[in-house]
């Protein structure tokens, strides 16, 4: 299949420009900005992301790109503008403040294809420390701001094209369009790229892969390992066998409904109830991390003792997808991202890896699932924890707690649904506190537990602001817990954001 090459260069949206041009029904792959796949021949075009360096410094990256200039079209963004510019001879200089924000182009050479249909008034937006001061010889500008005169150039002859701005942001407004032109016009992509199509080539690669090998998979109730299980499913049919580990902390019901589910998806799963394993281990541990600790050594037994009762297997499936993998975090040792997975599967079991969603980004993940049929509330849930209400009961885990907990949670995310706002919200839940507070019932004292709401807004948890929900609802929510659960007589609700805050409280 065709693909686009974006070479990262430790830019925060490198991703969004990866997701864009799929968003245009063209594969591409993020590499490392010294890992070009020569001699690959699925590739058209090569773009080169932005990044926190600058070209002149000390601990700049400068790739050799002499086997990808005049073989394949070449867009640079933001640093891969200024990359080009400097490899050539231009000028790059510190702009003497950071230039950020949203601009109008002012000029733009209506010869270039880049900008075909984008005219000067139309609204850019720049986040750049350095600009390029001389274009390199045979280069020829292709559009200005007020402030930033080479803000795009180009060099027909030789199919470079690079723009100072963020094409792949939204504030960009026609930043699709120039990204379009890029992939569509000048790599020609025949756009090949969608869900149907990656279906179709997912489940016949995974059937010459697996064969009748026998293949295990964690399910979690998560979007990513259903839509695994469902597309594995389709491949090799009753050879997969998913486990679906009950740790005990799960929402309110949440076992039977979500087996009951994958049941009528057809899937052959396993569920395995291991709560009182778990709630065992459990019993005392107040340190947030210990518990992280103990839940994922014990989910990696109880999976191991399953998968074992299964004779033959000769695979092990994930979930995994593309985000999780993209190495752009240690490039420039200034993007840190962490990602936090119950256990890590078993190592030694002697498994072959097999990763059906190792392409794909999240919004990929949910089309591909509504292709596969699979319903939409299983597909648009909020994320969950790993390690579940482990982490939202905040020192020592009693059974009578989970049950708490259980119930305000289950009383909470029911109304958010109910009263449409459960969309709107990246992650909702509650947190019991360790402490009890004074109330007053009829005319009786209460001490009982205080419990805390949690709702908050994001595009990928790295940031989240807390979601401003309406006050008649958070006033008829309060008294429908208070009234309703046993054991809380109190219900606050979180009003700060990540940073510096994180979103589950342990
Ligand atoms: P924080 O609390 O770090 O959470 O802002 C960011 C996202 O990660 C989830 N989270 C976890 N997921 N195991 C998981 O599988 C964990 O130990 C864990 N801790 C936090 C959290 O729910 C949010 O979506």
């Amino acid at each position: 299949m065709q693909k686009i090459i974006i070479l990262d260069f430790g830019s925060q949206t490198t991703q969004l420009i990866g997701r864009r041009v799929r968003e245009l029904g063209t594969f591409c792959e993020i590499l490392p900005f010294d890992r070009f796949p020569h001699g690959d021949p699925d590739v058209i075009g090569v773009i080169l992301s932005g990044s926190p360096l600058s070209v002149y410094a000390p601990d700049a990256l400068l790739p050799d790109l002499s086997g990808v200039f005049d073989r394949y079209p070449v867009l640079g963004i933001c640093y891969g503008a200024q990359l080009i510019s400097h490899i050539h001879g231009g000028k790059v200089e510190n702009s003497g403040s950071r230039e950020y924000g949203r601009a109008l182009l002012s000029f733009v050479d209506r010869n270039c294809e880049l900008f075909g249909g984008i005219a000067a008034g139309s609204q850019v937006w720049m986040s750049h420390g350095d600009s390029i001061t001389a274009l390199p010889e045979g280069f020829r500008l292709a559009a200005s701001t007020d402030s930033v005169r080479n803000a795009a150039f180009w060099n027909p002859e030789r199919r470079i094209w690079g723009v100072q701005f963020h094409p792949e942001v939204a504030h960009t407004t026609q930043g699709k369009q120039l990204l379009e032109h890029f992939v569509v016009d000048i790599c020609r992509s025949r756009r090949e790229w969608s869900s149907d199509s990656f279906v179709e080539t997912t489940v016949r690669d995974l059937r010459a892969e697996i064969g009748d090998g026998k293949v295990i998979l964690g399910l979690s109730g998560g979007v990513d390992s259903t839509v695994a299980a469902v597309l594995l499913n389709k491949a090799v049919g009753s050879n997969l066998t998913g486990i679906f580990v009950n740790h005990g902390l799960l929402r309110k019901h949440e076992f039977e409904n979500v087996l009951a589910d994958y049941h009528r998806l057809g899937l052959n799963v396993r569920g395995v109830d291991a709560s009182s394993i778990f709630l065992n281990a459990l019993d005392g541990v107040e340190d947030p991390e210990q518990k992280r600790r103990i839940i994922g050594r014990l989910f990696v037994e109880v999976f191991e003792a399953e998968a074992a009762k299964i004779p033959g297997v000769g695979f092990l499936a994930q979930g995994t997808i593309y985000p999780d993998r993209i190495e752009s975090r240690n490039i420039t040792g200034k993007v840190i991202k962490s990602h936090h997975n119950v256990g890590g599967l078993p190592e030694h079991l002697k498994l072959k890896l097999c990763e059906p969603l190792k392409w794909l980004f999240k919004d990929e993940v949910r089309s591909v699932g509504l292709s596969l049929g699979i319903p939409e509330h299983m597909l648009f849930r909020h994320p969950f924890p790993g390690p579940g209400l482990a982490v939202r009961i905040l020192g020592a885990i009693t059974p009578e707690k989970v049950r708490i907990l259980q119930d305000v949670d289950d009383i909470f995310i029911r109304s958010l649904r109910e009263e449409g706002l459960y969309g709107d919200i990246w992650q909702a839940g509650a947190i019991l506190l360790p402490v009890r507070t004074v109330g007053v019932m009829g005319d009786e004292r209460t001490y009982d537990y205080a419990v805390v709401l949690r709702a908050v807004t994001s595009s990928d948890a790295m940031t989240a602001d807390w979601a401003f929900l309406p006050e008649g609802y958070l006033r008829r929510l309060s008294n429908e817990i208070i009234n309703k659960v046993r054991g809380v007589n109190r219900v606050c609700y979180d009003i700060s954001s990540k940073p510096p805050s994180t979103i589950e409280w342990e």
